[in-house]
């Protein structure tokens, strides 16, 4: 679906992505108008932005024709969505403290329409109090403000603070647009007549009556894919492990504790149109649980033997009733697009969508409410930007109806 995107570029370095990411959204059938801010002519030109986008670019508030032909509240007014890529960290400030004085910063005080912003900015900078006082102000306005990526930059440093890739980004601008709101509503039937099946959540396997193996899995992200296809319109049966979350509205569920509760009633609730594999299902399980509690008094330290789990996306991808679209999860904590990919043929599935789940508990994605995602498919790996659980689901809900349709 044809969107409007009004694009204003921040004076960066990471500026030159802006012409990249123009021709991606035009690519992907979108119109798109451009606005300068004084300092983005010193990274890209007006002419490369103005011949990829097919339109004028925009660069300031006192052009009169510019006010007579299209005010700044129409340039913004007739957008879908404003991006602001590279939005810089005097950008942001502007922003946070309402500062109109130029063409860019006007028409963003000036709109009511959505705004996603995507900083980019020395890492030293993206890390100083200032800025994240700014960023807090502009999501508490609800401004959506995406994490930059982290690695090498262009200043010679590490860490986070680079713009994210243009299909990346485009990644996310599609994710907003197919977030099923009043605004989207064409979204919402667009599974209709399918279904799907969703496994989410850890798995415990018990040692004894009180004590089991688990993971830090919340369910979250499962949860939030399970309710998007319903939102689209989908049939969603989602087995579930043990958590604490609430059902998704037009949502069967189904609970479990353990991997083999969870592979029988998947096998139950084939056949299905997809499946999303979403469960951190445990590896392993105790050989021999106990019936009683195991007491300290009875010797030692007692030795755990474990034996290996079925595993359910295997299981499913060799099945009779394998669903037309399968699609693992990989929970990865080094090398995660590799891993993510031999998975996929390892396991024999259709795309993994892959998330590294290192860092301490608390701060990694298993837990978290956001995520970063790598999309392996057949034709290759696109990497979405850091984006909230809830959006993740939405996006993957919409290529999931697009590989239906096909
Ligand atoms: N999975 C499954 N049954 C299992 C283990 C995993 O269905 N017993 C599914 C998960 O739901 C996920 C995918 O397989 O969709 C990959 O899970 P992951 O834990 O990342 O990989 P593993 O298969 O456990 O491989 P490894 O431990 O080597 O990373």
């Amino acid at each position: 679906m044809t969107k409007r995107v009004l694009l204003i570029v921040g004076g960066g370095i990471a500026a030159y992505k802006a012409s990249e990411l123009v021709r991606l959204l035009k690519k992907a059938g979108h119109s798109v108008r451009c606005v300068m801010t004084e300092a983005a002519h010193h990274f890209v030109t007006p002419m490369t932005l103005a011949a990829l986008s097919e339109d004028k670019v925009y660069t300031t508030l006192w052009d009169l024709k510019d006010e007579a032909e299209m005010g700044h509240i129409q340039l913004s007014r007739q957008a879908d969505l404003i991006v602001v890529a590279p939005a810089t960290a005097d950008l942001l400030a502007k922003m946070a403290a309402g500062i109109a004085d130029d063409l860019a910063t006007t028409l963003l005080l000036a709109t009511d329409t959505p705004v996603h912003t995507f900083p980019a900015m020395n890492v030293r900078m993206w890390r100083h109090p200032a800025t994240s006082r700014n960023i807090a102000q502009l999501r508490a306005d609800g401004v959506t403000v995406h994490d930059p990526d982290e690695g090498a930059m262009a200043c010679g440093e590490y860490g986070p603070g680079r713009l994210p890739e243009p299909t990346a980004i485009l990644a996310a601008i599609e994710a907003h647009f197919a977030a099923p709101s009043p605004a989207s509503a064409q979204s919402i039937g667009r599974l209709s007549g399918r279904h799907i099946l969703v496994t989410a959540g850890p798995t415990h396997e018990p040692i004894d009556p009180v004590r089991y193996l688990a993971n830090r899995s919340s369910g979250k992200q499962g949860f939030a894919i399970a309710g998007a296809l319903a939102a689209f319109g989908a049939r969603v049966t989602l087995v579930a492990g043990p958590v604490t979350l609430a059902t998704p509205a037009g949502v069967d569920r189904i609970d479990v504790q353990t991997a083999r509760e969870m592979a029988e009633m998947v096998e139950k609730s084939l056949p299905a149109d997809a499946a999303v594999m979403v469960a951190a299902v445990a590896d392993w399980r105790a050989e021999a649980p106990l019936d009683q509690k195991i007491k300290k008094a009875a010797g030692g330290t007692p030795t755990l033997h474990l034996t290996e789990n079925p595993d359910i996306l295997v299981t499913l991808a060799t099945s009779p009733h394998r669903p037309r679209l399968l699609i693992g999860f990989a929970a990865e904590t080094e090398d995660v697009i590799p891993h993510a990919t031999s998975k996929r043929t390892r396991k024999n599935v259709d795309w993994i969508v892959a998330n590294d789940v290192s860092g301490p508990p608390g701060q990694s994605v298993m837990g978290g409410d956001a995520n970063t995602v790598h999309l392996v498919t057949d034709t290759g790996v696109e990497s979405w930007s850091r984006m909230d659980k809830t959006m993740v689901a939405t996006a993957l809900a919409a290529r999931i109806a697009d590989a239906l349709d096909a």
